[in-house]
């Protein structure tokens, strides 16, 4: 897979007022990789996501294995899991609704039942469920079955505008391993917009900051949180694992601070303790 974006540019037009949402944005997304997207509001994280996505033509060029995202097979090929995605759930029941996609693809209705129901599974649906109606669904559950549905479609890129968004903590966390699940088991290219520093630092293996409308950093995660210039020019947030580093460092302890995975920062932390006594 190979996700390159060249270029690119975008105004919105606001009442004859041009805005400029993404100036001269250049990047290549690393293929099978988990790469979150941050920026305040405003800076033009949606709108670079909508763009990838291929619904919308912009200045520039984004293409996917050397063709335009704006093309039939382009599109097909990268799938969005909009904001509040439930609120894209129409059919009469949960399977009907995740096998829409596939049978828009050309599967017919027997295979796309096989996809909509292995889709359904894989996000921890319960099959009991399968033939409700979607409109009677908890929140979360909702959630889950609007993201099987892309995930019946088999896209090699996921992109996830703030995909836990209004999510209670339990599903949040479920709807994320999930992702980083189907990025490093299945071969799936994911990108994410988010404005969890910490959902960041958890997930991503990548992560590039824009402001507004320009890539003003692009390296790991552990590298952009610990790079003082860029923070205080994006007042970003830091994750709370490196916030903990931190803390120790300043009791006078040498942890690295790279280790902002929260399985990772715990070891550290137990390490150079443990190393002090
Ligand atoms: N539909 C729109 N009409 C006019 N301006 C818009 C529209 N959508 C976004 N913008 C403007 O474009 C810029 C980038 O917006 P967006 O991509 O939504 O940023 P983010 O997702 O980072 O919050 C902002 O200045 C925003 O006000
Ligand atoms: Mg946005």
């Amino acid at each position: 897979m190979s996700l390159v974006v060249e270029n690119v540019s975008y105004e919105y037009n606001d009442n004859g007022i041009r805005v400029k949402a993404l100036d001269n944005v250049n990047y290549e997304f690393e293929s099978g990789k988990f790469t979150a997207i941050a920026g305040h509001t405003g800076s033009g994280k949606s709108t670079l996501l909508r763009l990838l996505s291929g619904l919308d033509k912009s200045e520039g060029e984004i293409t996917i294995n050397g063709i335009p995202v704006t093309s039939k097979e382009g599109k097909s090929a990268v799938r969005m899991v909009f904001q509040y995605p439930e609120y894209q759930l129409f059919e009469a029941t949960v399977l009907k609704d995740v096998m829409f996609g596939p049978k828009n693809l050309g599967l017919k209705n027997e295979e796309a039942e096989q996809e909509a129901r292995k889709a359904l599974l894989s996000v921890g649906f319960d099959e009991e469920n399968f033939l409700k109606s979607p409109f009677g669904l908890s929140g979360g559950q909702k959630r889950l079955a609007a993201i099987a549905g892309i995930l019946a479609m088999n896209p090699e890129v996921i992109l996830l505008d703030e995909p836990t968004i209004g999510l209670d903590p339990a599903h949040a966390e479920r709807v994320m391993k999930l992702f980083k699940d189907l990025q490093e088991n299945q071969g799936k290219t994911v990108i994410m917009v988010s404005h969890s520093m910490d959902e960041i630092a958890e997930y991503a293996d990548r992560m590039f900051v824009l402001k507004g409308g320009q890539i003003i950093g692009d390296g790991t995660p552990a590298e952009m949180f610990n790079d003082a210039g860029l923070l205080s020019n994006t007042s970003l947030d830091l994750p709370e694992t490196l916030k903990a580093l931190k803390k120790v460092s300043e009791k006078g302890y040498k942890p690295d601070l790279s280790k902002i995975r929260k399985k990772d920062c715990f070891e550290e932390i137990l390490r150079v303790l443990k190393e002090a006594n």
